[in-house]
């Protein structure tokens, strides 16, 4: 059986007292270790959360990552600074940094490079908006940012990278995409990438929008989804327990 990543995005969500709860729940779990848990509080909280996990139940992600290692960037936080907190990932493109903070491809570029420089793993968000999804474009523009990897050379560092294909169209919506197409999706983008690289099937590959605890297990059932990437659901312990 596979041991489906999971990874928790908080988002502008959480305080210690959250936190406190969260870890003190999560240990009573049993059979948590049946998933790779990984939990991506706000920056602020990274630290605080480090702190109270004795055992390696989880690991830690960072929502963001500046473009830049140092200097006069107020505001920002780097991917040293992230390693030496001790940080394993980083979510990188998410729709909501494209949307609020007009975080464009090369963006994203020089921050996936910026984490691979650090030995951050990448979660590199992809997918395509409603209207997109209305006109029938999926597959074109998930192509499209895939190739945009390719071709800076980013694939190359598979085993390095973590895809995560969210329809922009299903975050936080309540809406979320039809497993069996997903999975359809999913296997052809990894043998898309297999046609460049033939390491693809180490690839891990995950879907996010409007999971939840009736759907995630439907989701994990798609033999290509390796794991999900949860908003809203993944504050609430009792989604770990449907899992
Ligand atoms: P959601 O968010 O699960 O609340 O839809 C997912 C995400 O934004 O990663």
């Amino acid at each position: 059986m596979k041991k489906p990543f999971i990874v928790c995005n908080w988002k502008l969500n959480g305080d210690k007292n959250v936190i406190n709860n969260f870890v003190k729940n999560i240990k009573l779990i049993d059979n948590i270790k049946n998933m790779q848990l990984t939990i991506a509080p706000p920056v602020i909280y990274l630290d605080f959360f480090k702190n109270l996990i004795t055992e390696e139940k989880f690991f830690l992600a960072a929502q963001d990552v500046d473009i830049h290692e140092n200097g006069a960037f107020t505001g920002e936080v780097s991917a040293a600074m992230l390693k030496d907190i001790g940080v394993k990932y980083i979510i990188i493109g998410h729709s909501e940094r494209k949307i609020f903070h007009n975080e464009n491809n090369e963006i994203i570029l020089k921050k996936i490079s910026m984490a691979i420089k650090f030995s951050l793993i990448p979660i590199v968000c992809i997918g395509e908006t409603l209207q997109q999804h209305k006109e029938k474009k999926t597959k074109e523009v998930c192509l499209e940012q895939i190739n945009y990897l390719v071709n800076n050379n980013i694939m190359k560092n598979c085993n390095k990278i973590i895809i995560a294909y969210e329809p922009i169209w299903a975050i936080g919506t309540g809406k979320s995409a039809e497993p069996k197409e997903i999975q359809i999706l999913i296997k052809f983008m990894r043998e898309h990438i297999n046609k460049f690289f033939k390491i693809s099937k180490k690839i891990l590959m995950l879907y996010g929008g409007s999971v939840n605890k009736k759907n995630a297990k439907v989701f994990l059932n798609q033999s290509d989804i390796d794991g999900l990437l949860v908003g809203k659901a993944s504050l609430n312990t009792d989604f770990f327990y449907s899992i």
